[in-house]
């Protein structure tokens, strides 16, 4: 699949290895914007407040499904939305997925050494299942669906209770793997 990441990063340039060593055709975007009229899906992983000015730098992005894996640090989706993929797809008119944000960047090498198949939720639009379901699988997760595109706000908020849970006990392991000033 040719895709195209807007965000080359912890998770868009992580994301982007992974899916290269699985097959897929990579382009990278960073904060000077491109094309991304060639590709069948684009990823967005660009600091969560930047959202509506990253967009801006990136041209053909309209009807293409697109996957936003942004979180939100002390900054709202942009006004009149209640999370950054409806945002988004009110942006591209086109199927819409919340994936990969609640997954640390910094395990990303370390996925094959799950004792099992490590889960990763994603909501949105039907017709981004197949693309959204693929990407995951070729990045090394079992893909949950969790409900419609409506469902984003409150997947975005459930990084709350990731923070809590991996400072409180269950993940301090994961917690050394990525302070909070690295996510
Ligand atoms: N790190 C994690 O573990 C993690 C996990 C899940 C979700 N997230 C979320 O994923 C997103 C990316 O995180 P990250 O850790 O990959 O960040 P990062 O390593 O700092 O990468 C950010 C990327 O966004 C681009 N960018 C920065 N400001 C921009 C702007 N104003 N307009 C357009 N592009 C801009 C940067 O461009 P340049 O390449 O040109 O500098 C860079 O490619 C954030 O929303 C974060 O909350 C992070």
């Amino acid at each position: 699949m040719k895709v195209a990441v807007v965000g080359r990063g912890n998770v868009g340039g992580g994301l982007a290895d992974l899916w290269e060593r699985a097959g897929h055709e990579l382009r990278r975007i960073g904060r000077e914007g491109g094309d991304v009229s060639e590709a069948e899906a684009v990823l967005v992983a660009v600091p969560g407040g930047a959202i509506a000015e990253a967009l801006d730098n990136v041209q053909g992005i309209e009807g293409k499904t697109v996957i936003d894996a942004t979180n939100l640090w002390g900054v709202d989706p942009p006004a009149g939305f209640s999370s950054n993929a409806e945002y988004v797809k009110s942006r591209t008119n086109a199927p819409t997925a919340k994936s990969f944000n609640t997954q640390f960047a910094a395990l990303y090498d370390r996925i094959g050494e799950a004792s099992s198949t490590p889960s990763n939720l994603w909501s949105g639009d039907e017709e981004a299942r197949q693309v959204v379901e693929q990407l995951n699988r070729d990045a090394g997760y079992e893909p949950v669906y969790a409900g419609p595109l409506e469902n984003a706000a409150a997947q975005e908020n459930f990084l709350k209770l990731l923070g809590g849970i991996s400072q409180g006990g269950l993940g301090p392991f994961l917690y050394r793997m990525a302070p909070p000033d690295q996510l």
